[in-house]
């Protein structure tokens, strides 16, 4: 029996989180998230993902100065970035500047158990330099400066923006990552688990890893979201051109998912910060775009936002580049694809599904000048 798109098979099992089709619950080693997008740091989130428990304060302040001492890339991929094409994505030079990170990890060729946290920990931290370099345009643009003081979730803002925020940008943006940062075997992750389980390394894990969310079916998905409602424009246009691009039968990008059939629990949370945000702004263009496709896609094809709609939007009102919303997944996803990789390693067995030969069989060999 094949299965399309492996849809519907359960292919490994994992204790890191739990995602329950009908959207009501989306559980990281035993927690809500609802609770831990409102409570806790993306700190606190990455410690629960990679090493199984939600930190005491202690473990926290440990942890949390790793983070802030792996921060600095190696001053070797300086090189890379000045030689970047800038024609291509940022996703594009993400997936090759984390592969070349790789090269110059101090546990490079150790693929122990705690070398493999060691490395979780500094790619983690490195991804928001990581992504500021790929953004910025080398030699015309400065990358600006991280600050030891500020916290993961602060300081990636500031290195994409170049501003401080306010603390409740700051809280937003912490609190979407925190709700990007795992979901069971999910289509990068999974690519992930397939390289390691090669008896791979970390870094070609999630060098696949990010390869794989790039495409719009997956991560790539917050990008065209936002592209389209600024295609749409106004709040007017909306709704007539939602029902002309289901008539054309387009994808509506941010919208569906493979396993959940009700709703994607985190989008309601994210919508929720969008429209509290949007009103602080007294800006509720984008709101009432999103509203009306919305609104439609339930209507004409009973589809719900996914992840990546709400969050579009959020991005696009915390001031954030389109470029860098699929790049920003990423960074938060970091400590699922590690958490994946260290399981699978840790009780590994190759990962290699069988296909169904669908072609002819018992053709006779003909020469080739005879072809
Ligand atoms: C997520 C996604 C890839 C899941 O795909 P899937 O489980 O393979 O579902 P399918 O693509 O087979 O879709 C099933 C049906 O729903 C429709 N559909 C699913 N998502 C749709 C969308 N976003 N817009 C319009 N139609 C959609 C398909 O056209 C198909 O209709 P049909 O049976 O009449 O042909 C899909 O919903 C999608 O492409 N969404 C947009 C991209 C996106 O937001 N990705 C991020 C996911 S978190």
């Amino acid at each position: 029996m094949t299965s399309s798109g492996l849809e519907g098979i359960i292919a490994g099992s994992s204790s890191i989180s739990q995602v329950d089709p009908k959207g009501d619950k989306l559980i990281y080693r035993g927690y809500d998230v609802r609770e831990l997008a409102e409570k806790c740091s993306y700190e606190e989130t990455a410690h629960l993902i990679l090493m199984g428990s939600l930190p005491n304060a202690g473990q926290l302040a440990d942890f949390s100065s790793q983070l802030t001492a792996a921060r600095e890339i190696p001053k070797e991929m300086n090189a890379l970035f000045s030689e970047m094409d800038t024609r291509a994505s940022v996703m594009d030079r993400l997936r090759t500047a984390v592969s070349c990170l790789g090269l110059f990890d101090p546990d490079n060729g150790n693929d122990s158990h705690d070398a493999n946290m060691r490395k979780a920990v500094r790619l983690i931290a490195q991804m928001p330099a990581l992504i500021a370099h790929c953004y910025y345009l080398p030699g015309r643009e400065s990358v600006p400066k991280q600050n030891p003081k500020f916290s993961y979730a602060k300081n990636f803002l500031y290195m994409l923006t170049g501003q401080e925020k306010d603390d409740y940008s700051v809280q937003v943006f912490d609190a979407s990552l925190t709700l990007y940062a795992e979901h069971g075997f999910n289509a990068s992750t999974f690519a992930a688990r397939v390289t390691i389980a090669t008896q791979s390394d970390m870094y070609s894990a999630v060098t696949s890893a990010i390869g794989t969310l790039k495409g719009s079916l997956h991560g790539g998905a917050n990008e065209k979201a936002m592209e389209m409602l600024l295609e749409v424009g106004t709040p007017e246009k909306a709704e007539s051109w939602i029902r002309a691009a289901l008539r054309e039968k387009k994808k509506i990008m941010g919208f569906g998912h493979r396993v959940y059939k009700i709703q994607d629990s985190r989008a309601p949370i994210l919508k929720k910060m969008l429209l509290e945000f949007a009103q602080k702004k007294r800006d509720l263009q984008w709101v009432q775009i999103s509203e009306s496709i919305e609104r439609v896609m339930k209507e004409e094809k009973k589809l719900f936002p996914n992840v990546d709609f709400p969050c579009a939007v959020l991005y696009y009102e915390l001031g954030l580049a389109i470029a860098l919303y699929t790049p920003i997944f990423a960074a938060a996803r970091m400590a699922g694809w590690c958490a994946h990789a260290i399981e699978q390693l840790d009780n590994n067995r190759l990962i290699r599904p069988e296909c169904e030969y669908t072609g002819p069989t018992n053709l006779a060999y003909v020469p080739i000048e005879k072809r």
